[in-house]
């Protein structure tokens, strides 16, 4: 060993670059090396996702992507949502964008969408449920959005692009999808990744699935109408099953969510049934989509719900928890801070082994 041991400056001043004091210091020295080790273990236990409570980002801020949907892009999902931050201005509607790579730490990346008004719907106009497409043929992201006036009468879509994914989207257009009244909508790409939209029509009371167009700038085809009167739509593809939720519509305040399946999109989507016991709301809180992380190990299919706070909706929380699911049968657990590894797929919900 040589006499100048320590390059470290911190360490330095600790042991000094003397041999002999270095010899006197060592085992001290490695004693701590190891009590640090054993902590160390400790602090870089997974981080866990905590339903219900404040979820800071890289910032320290609030994640503010309410109502929101994400996308994976190779090994990096992408949350986007209602940015309802307390001081946004009051006559623009803005839509946020995290990013993460396990899901549980999310990096702010931009406000990619701070809009005034873009189909005209006046005062109050309303902008929610975000949710982004990539398309590989125009290489473009696509990003959907309810848009209302204030009294949600307007009942449409509006659709904005972006070169890059936390870009500044631009406004493309607005319509209602096949020509039919949308109000809530929901995101699903299938394991082939055809994209589809879901929205809640209530003249006809129920949800369309409908497909994308090739550019994923109009909604071009209806895959199936659902005959539930449901909004807060998500579908996901599990095993062979095609699993639909959606929640009962009751503003902003939680109700029994429900969930139906079907071997094809098509339907037929029979019985709907409750996805936690009915006297808890949901725990509260309000379905957005479903995630699906397929890992070495598992797939795993985290169910992400909104709890709205509506007098105070920067403070509006999330309620992920991974579902319990397969053979036909979805259902929410009772909320506990749980970790997910997404190399294997795996979680583990405190408490529950
Ligand atoms: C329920 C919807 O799911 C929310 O997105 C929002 O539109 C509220 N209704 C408004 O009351």
């Amino acid at each position: 060993m040589s006499d100048k041991v320590w390059c470290d400056p911190y360490f330095k001043h600790l042991v000094g670059y003397d041999k002999g004091v270095m010899n006197a210091w060592f085992p001290i020295l490695l004693s701590s090396l190891s009590i640090c080790a054993v902590a160390s273990a400790f602090t870089d236990s997974p981080k866990q996702i905590k339903p219900g409570e404040l979820w800071p980002d890289n910032r320290g801020k609030h994640v503010q992507a309410h109502g929101g949907g994400i996308i994976k892009l190779r090994d990096t999902w992408y949350w986007f949502g209602e940015d309802r931050t307390q001081d946004n201005a009051p006559d623009k509607r803005y839509v946020a964008c995290y990013s993460s790579k396990d899901l549980v730490t999310w990096r702010f990346r931009n406000q990619v969408l701070k809009t005034t008004d873009p189909a005209n719907l006046g005062p109050g106009f309303v902008l929610e449920r975000p949710k982004v497409y990539y398309n590989a043929k125009t290489r473009k992201y696509v990003m959907y959005v309810h848009l209302d006036d204030q009294s949600y009468r307007a009942a449409r879509v509006g659709v904005f692009t972006s070169n890059r994914v936390d870009g500044d989207y631009e406004f493309k257009t607005s319509f209602r999808p096949l020509d039919k009244e949308s109000r809530d909508i929901g995101q699903f790409i299938d394991d082939d990744g055809s994209a589809y939209l879901i929205f809640e029509s209530r003249p006809t009371g129920g949800f369309y699935i409908a497909k994308l167009s090739e550019d994923y700038l109009s909604v071009e085809k209806e895959v199936c109408f659902v005959h539930a009167p449901l909004e807060g739509g998500g579908l996901v593809h599990y095993e062979g099953l095609y699993y639909l939720i959606g929640s009962r519509m009751s503003g902003w305040a939680p109700n029994p969510n429900l969930y139906a399946t079907s071997k094809t999109l098509e339907g037929p989507w029979p019985d709907f049934k409750d996805i936690a016991p009915p006297k808890t709301n949901t725990y509260g809180s309000q379905s957005t989509m479903m995630v699906k992380v397929t890992g070495k190990k598992k797939t795993t299919v985290i169910f992400m719900g909104d709890i709205w706070h509506p007098q105070t909706q920067w403070d509006s929380r999330y309620l992920w928890m991974p579902l319990e699911i397969g053979d036909g049968k979805l259902w929410l657990p009772s909320p506990a801070p749980w970790t997910i590894d997404v190399r294997t797929g795996e979680t583990v919900v405190d408490g529950r082994g």
